[in-house]
């Protein structure tokens, strides 16, 4: 996927030219993610661990005067999708275009009534449905562009924000604020320490190239979906756990007192797993965070281990084929392997010696061509730029 990953920008303007017949205003990028530790802590108030990848949703937009929103992907079959600002209304749309409307409507309801209309051509190198959050990276492209050419001022975080609200109750998938923040904030380079309660953000070095390590992305090609309710029930289920303990979010619960919670849980067997990950998970990502910081990183690879079985024993959101790319990559001489993102199908990362990476990923393959499965996509990550301006 290497050079593949980048879209071309001056193509990108001249299908905007194309398209609407004028220059656009300017160009926006903003990238995928991939998660390198702190799963579903996010809408507990939890720690995360992305990074961007080189992977980027490109937009050219024009502002317009006259309440339209003109749509068109080069990703898509046919012509631009035109809405009118005054009809856009949550849930009223099930197709891609209620991603960009979404923000759209965000920015307007939360007062930004400046913005009176956009030509908008989208072009995407993100895979879609491979957990690696190619909405959060069309959600962002548009917020920023937005911002920047109806002069909003809004910073990153702030745009994350709107993006996620997009999500939630334009689209109506309850998703947390990773995907939306990692869009916005990441830095080359670095992955991005962020505490979901208040959207404090640490930049991490994470220069696997200098240590002579890689992280490979292993798309699995089993689509994920939010919307089909396991994603939702697990996010009541964690709920439902806070509410029992008497804390706001399960961020709450100390990882000393995770024992002492999990007896007050009695025999709420299920709500108990999802506590475990919960609490687990958020000391995984300190202790990765640390680890990192101490310049140790082979000694993250455990704590990822640690973190898929969590995922699939306690959280039961992993699948065959996640399983497949962990076992069969570990037994190849991986350090560390994990599911990434809101799980039931999408990707898994695997941390390896860079020396290794031709016989890991030709174990994974076969392994995946041995149970049948269809065959992966794999690429080696390095940790991207976030949303900027292109043009
Ligand atoms: C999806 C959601 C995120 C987060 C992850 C799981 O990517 O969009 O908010 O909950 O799943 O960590």
């Amino acid at each position: 996927m290497g050079a593949s990953a980048v879209a071309d920008v001056a193509d990108v303007a001249e299908r905007f030219r194309e398209q609407y017949g004028a220059e656009p205003e300017g160009v926006w990028a903003a990238p995928g993610r991939v998660n390198l530790i702190g799963e579903h802590t996010d809408y507990n108030d939890g720690f995360v661990m992305p990074f961007a990848l080189p992977h980027t949703t490109i937009a050219a937009v024009s502002r317009r005067t006259d309440g339209v929103l003109r749509l068109h992907s080069a990703d898509v079959e046919g012509g631009a999708v035109e809405l009118t600002l005054d009809s856009l209304a949550p849930e009223s749309d099930r197709h891609w275009t209620a991603y960009p409307a979404g923000v759209v409507w965000a920015l307007r309801e939360v007062g930004h009534t400046a913005i009176t209309g956009a030509d908008v051509h989208l072009a995407s190198t993100v895979p879609t449905g491979a957990g690696l959050s190619s909405s959060a990276a069309l959600e962002v492209v548009v917020a920023l562009a937005l911002n920047d050419l109806y002069e909003l001022g809004l910073r990153g975080w702030q745009l994350a924000r709107l993006c996620q609200r997009a999500e939630n109750v334009y689209v109506g998938a309850p998703t947390g604020i990773m995907d939306q923040t990692a869009s916005a904030c990441c830095e080359a380079g670095h992955a991005l320490f962020l505490d979901t309660r208040d959207l404090s953000q640490r930049q991490i070095p994470f220069d696997l190239a200098a240590e002579g390590m890689r992280l490979l992305v292993v798309d699995t090609r089993v689509k994920h979906a939010h919307s089909d309710g396991e994603y939702g029930k697990r996010r009541a289920g964690c709920e439902k756990g806070a509410a029992l303990l008497g804390v706001d979010a399960l961020r709450d619960v100390p990882y000393d007192g995770l024992d002492a919670a999990l007896a007050r849980l009695g025999d709420e067997e299920e709500v108990r797993r999802l506590v475990r990950h919960i609490v687990t998970e958020n000391e995984r990502v300190e202790r990765v965070v640390s680890l990192l910081q101490a310049g140790d990183t082979r000694a993250i690879g455990p704590v990822l281990v640690e973190g898929h079985a969590s995922l699939r024993d306690d959280f039961r959101i992993s699948c065959p084929e996640l399983d497949l790319v962990v076992d069969t990559a570990l037994g190849a001489g991986a350090v560390g392997a994990r599911m990434t993102g809101g799980g039931f199908g999408g990707s898994a990362i695997v941390l390896i010696e860079a020396a290794d990476e031709e016989t890991v990923t030709k174990a994974v393959e076969e392994a995946f061509a041995t149970a049948g499965f269809t065959a992966p996509r794999v690429f080696a990550a390095v940790p991207a730029a976030g949303a900027r301006r292109l043009m």
